[in-house]
């Protein structure tokens, strides 16, 4: 959810406007992919990196989501979206830790739409969380080392359970990872729109999956295999 600092840059607004407004995308965007039926919906809204921003700005952030989720779980629970974090959650504020677990408790049973929020997250030290409980469980004989493979593997994962993501959506014109999702985007594909995070409205999110409709997803294999393995009877 890139762009909201530049967003309040360029209205000569404190970088904080940007943010508030930007939460007011992330309800549209929500919104949106509830009602086109798209399952997970993952949104970076603080990175391992963030935490080196200001005392304010991080201290600002920490009180919008509190805000977000206190006044969002109503409506949660209603749509049936399912509320779920990831990222080094234990260095969250107490206070953010207590209002997310009751929201993610009370809205688990939601059924058409997960809404995986991103906190101090880095897909780099993800890994290495997997990897260090993967070692453990084998060192206990609970794993046979011959049997790891990339489902179980993914299953360490905090996304564990969740199928890998189609679609990328980067704001404000940065052709970058920032170590989002790191294994998981493999085979993503990748939209890059110039517009602002508090600009991103539905119609941008429409543009964005109309463009990911008319891709070729080859995942290695050519055009004309492809096009063969679309024509096949399925039985
Ligand atoms: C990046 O823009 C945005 C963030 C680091 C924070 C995103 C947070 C929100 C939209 C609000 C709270 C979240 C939820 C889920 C309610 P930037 O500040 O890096 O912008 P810039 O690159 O233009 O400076």
């Amino acid at each position: 959810m890139d762009g909201n600092g530049r967003w309040a840059e360029q209205r000569s607004l404190p970088r904080l406007a940007g943010h508030k407004a930007g939460v007011e995308s992330v309800r549209e965007t929500v919104r949106t992919c509830r009602e086109l039926g798209i399952p997970v919906l993952t949104l970076y809204a603080f990175s391992r990196e963030n935490w080196s921003r200001p005392h304010w700005e991080v201290k600002a952030l920490m009180g919008l989501l509190t805000q977000y989720l206190r006044s969002e779980i109503k409506e949660l629970k209603k749509n049936g979206i399912a509320l779920k974090a990831l990222g080094e959650l234990e260095k969250l504020p107490p206070k953010v830790q207590d209002v997310l677990a009751r929201v993610v408790r009370e809205t688990a049973a939601g059924e058409e739409l997960v809404l995986n929020l991103a906190l101090s997250y880095s897909g780099r030290a993800e890994i290495l969380q997997a990897v260090r409980r993967l070692v453990q469980d084998v060192q206990a004989g609970r794993v046979e080392p011959g049997l790891i493979d990339e489902p179980l593997f993914s299953s360490y994962l905090y996304t564990g359970g969740l199928p890998d993501p189609d679609l990328l959506v980067r704001t404000s014109g940065e052709f970058r990872l920032s170590d989002f999702l790191t294994y998981q985007l493999a085979y993503a594909e990748i939209y890059v729109t110039k517009t602002f995070w508090p600009d991103f409205r539905k119609k941008d999110l429409l543009a964005a999956i109309g463009e990911y409709q008319n891709r070729e997803r080859r995942f290695g294999l050519t055009g004309e295999q492809l096009r063969e393995k679309k024509v096949a009877p399925t039985g």
